[in-house]
């Protein structure tokens, strides 16, 4: 039951970020005025650069990053593992870079700056932690810091599936892209704490990082 609900999550997970990158990839062929978020195209515009940079490291680390969960599950060789966690650490820094100078002309003002600025801060903390442990030994400790970065990752689907629930909810965009700049990394976040720190989780997490 356990197995069948964790290949259920697996699927959705990569169906929601195939359709993220999909739409993304879209947007490196396009100009400014063909892009799905019309309010923002004179700053996307003006920061041609930094979006496509953002959108480019954005998409590889969402697509290395799912490849990970996907792969780990077949024991591929430990070599894969760490080319492909090396394309996700430097392409979060990059994304994360472009993604601080994004915030800083994000729609909706400083609410949204500041959630951004957060979320981009932390999404490259949290991997530069897991990075080091790694590089220390600490097994456990970086699949606890890698958790955290890629649930941050997510952030990137989460955003855009939580402004369209919450416009089905009543919000309008404004409001929705609003609560959503903070609910689609805090609540992906407080999951992977939750998990974290569950009973069960902690001794399975300590059990595997002996072996
Ligand atoms: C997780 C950390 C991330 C941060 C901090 C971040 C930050 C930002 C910011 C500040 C903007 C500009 C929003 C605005 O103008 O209001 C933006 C836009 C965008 N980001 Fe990210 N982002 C992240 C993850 C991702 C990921 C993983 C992708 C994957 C493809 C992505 C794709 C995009 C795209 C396509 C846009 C253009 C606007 C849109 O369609 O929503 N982002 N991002």
């Amino acid at each position: 039951m356990a197995r069948a609900s964790s290949r259920l999550w697996l699927v959705l997970l990569s169906m929601s970020v195939f359709a993220v990158v999909a739409k993304a990839l879209g947007y490196l062929t396009a100009t400014p005025e063909a892009y799905g978020f019309a309010e923002q195209i004179p700053v996307y515009r003006e920061h041609r650069v930094w979006l496509l940079l953002h959108i480019v490291c954005g998409v590889l680390a969402l697509t290395s990053g799912t490849m990970q969960l996907l792969v780990l599950r077949v024991r591929a060789p430990a070599a894969f593992h760490r080319w492909t966690g090396s394309v996700y650490a430097l392409s979060v820094m990059g994304a994360g870079i472009a993604g601080l100078r994004l915030a800083l002309t994000a729609w909706g003002g400083i609410a949204n700056t500041v959630a951004f600025g957060l979320l981009a801060g932390l999404w490259m903390l949290a991997t530069m932690r897991a990075v080091g442990a790694i590089r220390q030994g600490a097994a456990a400790s970086h699949r606890i810091w890698i958790a955290r970065s890629f649930a941050l990752t997510l952030a990137g689907v989460t955003l855009r599936a939580e402004v369209g629930l919450f416009q089905v909810l009543g919000l309008s965009f404004e409001e929705a892209y609003h609560v959503a700049s903070w609910t689609c990394w805090v609540l992906n976040l407080l999951a992977v704490e939750w998990s974290c720190s569950y009973p069960g989780r902690s001794r399975q997490n300590a059990l595997t990082a002996s072996a």
